[in-house]
């Protein structure tokens, strides 16, 4: 029988040192309070405390050491020996001869996940989503790079000024390192030099809607556009990033009720998203300018597998064409949305169950070559949570933090494994945005951008830890597999334990135009 003063005593010292870690990673020795069973992480391997410097990870050089290593062509024991922000060697010699090392045992050490589908939203829409909480949730679950779409911010980025802003902001709060899409609009579509102008300042490539975006500044673009552009875009070698939906009048059934799903699912068929890349297909055929390496015309956010059938036609003749799909298309289908919960709406929508599976077995297959999350959220106002209304209610699914775990739990049984899994959400991604030499693997050279984690664990999707500026997610209370423990962003601890460090480290990701 253990009296209450003493209870209490445990509690509150167990308090004190949960504060501890989540206020500093320096005071290590917690780790093997809350998670002993995990690491091996010594006393006297602590990091001098320099808190006027980012990071927690003083050490100018460490080795990370895990029984499953996520190599470029297989799994199995190694060491990543890091050096600065970068990994300087890869081994899979364990013994390792170093003071600096934490033995992560059988939680996998994989390259950090590359999400190039995110909308930070910064500047101008923070109250939707920011560069803080938005790189902080990403960091939270082992996302180290993101690509910022240039809208919903505002102003948009579809000049050099506006891009220029942007990069001043992340590089002073993002947690992750952060790269750009520019818009390509109307307004520049034409205009060589106003889009070399955007290269140049380091843009990673160019997006564009086939359809309203949302956002009044940031026109839809017609077929004539795109024309006039791809010369362009195949000259520099920059990807084409493209929202592929045409929308034409679809029959409506004017009493259908608004907070049921299926009302806002009918508003936007299939036949939009086969529309739109039958005529990308159908520009890049008339298009025989010259391309460099490094150009595609990249299918965002793919939610209708029988779309696959036009892509596949396109890529047999040569078309770079590539395609992602998005977790969210992966986790839910339709069948499953509740009355009313706006929490499940984007565009184009997610669809039936036999769809998911289609969609799941093209991941598999690399029929579709990576995935995203596009994350998108915005307040509960504009997401109607008062009146259940999914026509009024803006289209975008807040989940970052949930992309790594939930393309796992939906993949891994389809038979994709960790390996394949890697190049899904790390290799695929920094290939598209020009970066597979620098980043998406764990080889020497490249970025120390690493994720560790558990995938046989659940993770922990209650609202309580889910770190993005607005709670509403479909991925709420969803059973999902893969525990992140700690991401490394350029060779600095970053989060650990669901703890994120209090300075944001990240770095800017340009592209080569930048440096030309
Ligand atoms: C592994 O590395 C250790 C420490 O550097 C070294 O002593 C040992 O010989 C290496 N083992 C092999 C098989 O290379
Ligand atoms: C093209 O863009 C450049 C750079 O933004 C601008 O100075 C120029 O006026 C634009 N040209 C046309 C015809 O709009
Ligand atoms: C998830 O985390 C919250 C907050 O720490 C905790 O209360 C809850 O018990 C956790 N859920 C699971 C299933 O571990
Ligand atoms: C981050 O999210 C928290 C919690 O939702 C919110 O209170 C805060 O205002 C957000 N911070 C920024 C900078 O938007
Ligand atoms: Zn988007």
């Amino acid at each position: 029988m253990v009296d209450k003063p003493v209870i209490g005593m445990i509690i509150l010292v167990n308090a004190i040192a949960a504060g501890v870690l989540y206020q500093r990673f320096h005071d290590l020795p917690q780790f093997q309070l809350l998670e002993s069973k995990l690491l091996e992480v010594y006393h006297r391997l602590l990091p001098p405390k320099t808190p006027d410097r980012c990071g927690a990870l003083k050490w100018p050089a460490y080795v990370l050491v895990s029984d499953r290593v996520v190599f470029p062509d297989g799994v199995r024991p190694g060491a990543v020996y890091i050096e600065g922000s970068r990994i300087v060697e890869v081994s899979e010699n364990v013994t390792v001869d170093s003071p600096h090392v934490m033995n992560f045992k059988h939680a996998v050490i994989s390259p950090g996940v590359i999400d190039v589908h995110i909308h930070l939203n910064e500047p101008g829409r923070v109250e939707w989503e920011g560069i803080t909480n938005g790189t902080v949730a990403a960091a939270a679950g082992g996302v180290t790079t993101v690509v910022d779409m240039p809208l919903n911010s505002d102003p948009v980025t579809t000049d050099r000024t506006q891009l220029e802003a942007k990069k001043a902001l992340a590089q002073a709060k993002a947690y992750t390192n952060v790269g750009f899409w520019a818009g390509l609009v109307p307004a520049n579509a034409a205009n060589h030099s106003a889009l070399e102008e955007l290269v140049a300042g380091g843009a990673l490539g160019f997006k564009s809607f086939m359809c309203n975006s949302g956002i009044n500044d940031f026109a839809a673009v017609e077929a004539e556009h795109i024309a006039a552009a791809l010369p362009f875009l195949k000259r520099r070698g920059v990807p084409f990033y493209v929202h592929a939906e045409v929308v034409t009048p679809v029959e409506a059934d004017p009493s259908a009720d608004p907070t049921r799903y299926t009302t806002y699912m009918a508003t936007r068929p299939p036949k939009f998203e086969q529309d739109a890349i039958r005529l990308l297909v159908q520009l890049m055929d008339a298009d025989s300018s010259p391309a460099a390496p490094g150009f595609s015309v990249h299918v965002a956010h793919l939610a209708d597998a029988g779309a696959l059938d036009i892509i596949r036609e396109a890529q047999s003749r040569g078309h770079p064409l590539t395609v992602e799909t998005c977790a969210h298309y992966l986790t839910f289908a339709s069948e499953d949305i509740p009355d009313g919960a706006t929490q499940f709406k984007c565009a184009p929508p997610l669809r039936d169950a036999a769809n998911k599976q289609s969609l799941i077995s093209a991941v598999a297959s690399g029929a579709i070559n990576l995935v995203s999350s596009d994350h998108s959220p915005a307040p509960p106002s504009l997401k109607e949570t008062d009146s259940g209304d999914f026509l009024r209610a803006w289209g975008g699914i807040s989940g970052v933090q949930y992309l790594l775990p939930a393309t796992w739990t939906a993949v891994r049984e389809a038979g994709v494994d960790l390996r394949g899994l890697a190049r899904l959400l790390s290799e695929a991604p920094a290939r598209l945005a020009g970066l597979g030499g620098r980043k998406g693997r764990l080889a020497p050279g490249y970025d120390a951008d690493l994720v560790i984690w558990e995938p046989e664990t659940r993770a922990n999707t209650s609202v309580a830890l889910n770190l993005h500026t607005h709670k509403l997610s479909p991925y709420t209370d969803t059973p999902l597999y893969g525990k992140v423990l700690a991401t490394v962003v350029g060779g600095e601890l970053t989060a650990l334990f669901g703890n994120v460090n209090k300075r944001p480290c990240g770095k800017l990701v340009l592209g080569r135009g930048a440096n030309e």
